[in-house]
């Protein structure tokens, strides 16, 4: 059937008609809110390029999460920023570390949020590196997903339901899950980050981190963003070692991956709408060059269609309110 009989306008007519034929729906329950608990900051702290999100103490990120609760959104993501960083990464493992204490924190005040944490080493280390270095400086992969394994026990331990390992150290999913079922935290999901490029878009985050890498890059452990086929094969190693949602990070540039691990796994997909991507949209905005509102609402609409049910966005807390009003 074609034209004259066939016009796809009949059903773009009318608001209803729209609704009706509509694909793909952003709710705030599947919006996922990063939060920076900072150990030693006294007042949030602002991050540059990333208006309205700062560095929190223990109590303002408390605060954030009830907001975040009130406006319907799903759950947070933890990243802690230690008062003191060492070559190991050691406060990352700290039964009193900041992301240790923020959990309870948050979940005696907020028991109903989703707690997912991020496990990884490279805001904890004083090199910046998401791992343990050996003698010529290049990661150690098989000593840092010990230590990873051990980072995610004490985040389970202070009661994450999730945690979201970020390092793309090879081995490291089924490190934490036979580390966790050791230690009894048989119902801890894993949210991988199966999927993670070496992005020129995480820079607001490691200026909000302190965790950009003293020397080299990242390389040599995240994926090299030209590479789709790879991002299957690690997509499917992760499924294999125990993962429970699979991620892929950025999100704008990486639709085509969101809809293919949609396809070719069975486990939900997360999508993480990182730091740079976040401060692009504010900075078009301030400029007056796009409208804010309708623009986050549809770059997170098209991660949705391509395929993902969790949305991980500094835009959550805006997002949640504008589709309750
Ligand atoms: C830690 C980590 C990073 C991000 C999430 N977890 C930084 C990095 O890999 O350098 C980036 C998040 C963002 O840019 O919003 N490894």
């Amino acid at each position: 059937m074609a034209f004259p009989k066939a016009r796809p306008r009949r059903l773009r007519a009318s608001a209803a008609l729209r609704a009706l034929v509509r694909e793909s729906h952003l709710v705030p329950e599947q919006l996922v809110l990063p939060l920076f608990v900072s150990e030693s900051a006294s007042a949030p702290e602002p991050i540059a390029g990333m208006d309205g999100i700062a560095r929190l103490p223990l109590r303002d990120a408390v605060a954030v999460a009830g907001q975040a609760r009130e406006a319907g959104v799903g759950g947070v993501i933890l990243f802690g920023i230690p008062a003191r960083k060492d070559v190991r990464g050691s406060g990352a493992w700290a039964a009193d570390g900041i992301v240790q204490r923020a959990l309870e924190a948050i979940r005696s005040a907020h028991p109903e949020l989703a707690l997912i944490t991020d496990v990884c080493l490279c805001e904890y280390t004083d090199h910046g590196h998401c791992g343990l270095l050996d003698r010529s400086g290049a990661v150690d992969n098989d000593a840092t997903i010990e230590l990873l394994a051990q980072v995610a026990v004490s985040h389970a331990q202070a009661g994450a339901d999730i945690v979201a390992p970020s390092d793309m150290m090879d081995g490291r999913v089924g490190a934490i899950r036979s580390a966790l079922e050791q230690t009894g935290h048989t119902q801890t999901a894993i949210l991988a980050y199966s999927v993670k490029f070496a992005s020129a878009f995480y820079g607001p985050f490691r200026d909000a981190a302190g965790s950009a890498p003293a020397f080299g890059d990242r390389r040599a452990y995240q994926m090299d963003p030209a590479n789709g086929r790879e991002a299957l094969r690690e997509a499917l190693l992760d499924v294999e070692e125990g993962a429970d949602i699979l991620m892929v990070k950025p999100a704008l540039a990486y639709g085509d991956l969101i809809r293919l691990l949609h396809e070719h796994t069975s486990l939900p997909v997360a999508a993480y709408n990182v730091s740079g991507e976040y401060a692009m949209v504010k900075a078009a905005a301030a400029a007056g060059a796009l409208q804010e509102r309708a623009a986050v609402l549809e770059l997170l609409t098209s991660l949705r269609r391509a395929g993902a049910s969790t949305l991980i966005t500094y835009h959550a807390l805006d997002a949640a309110r504008w589709l309750s009003e």
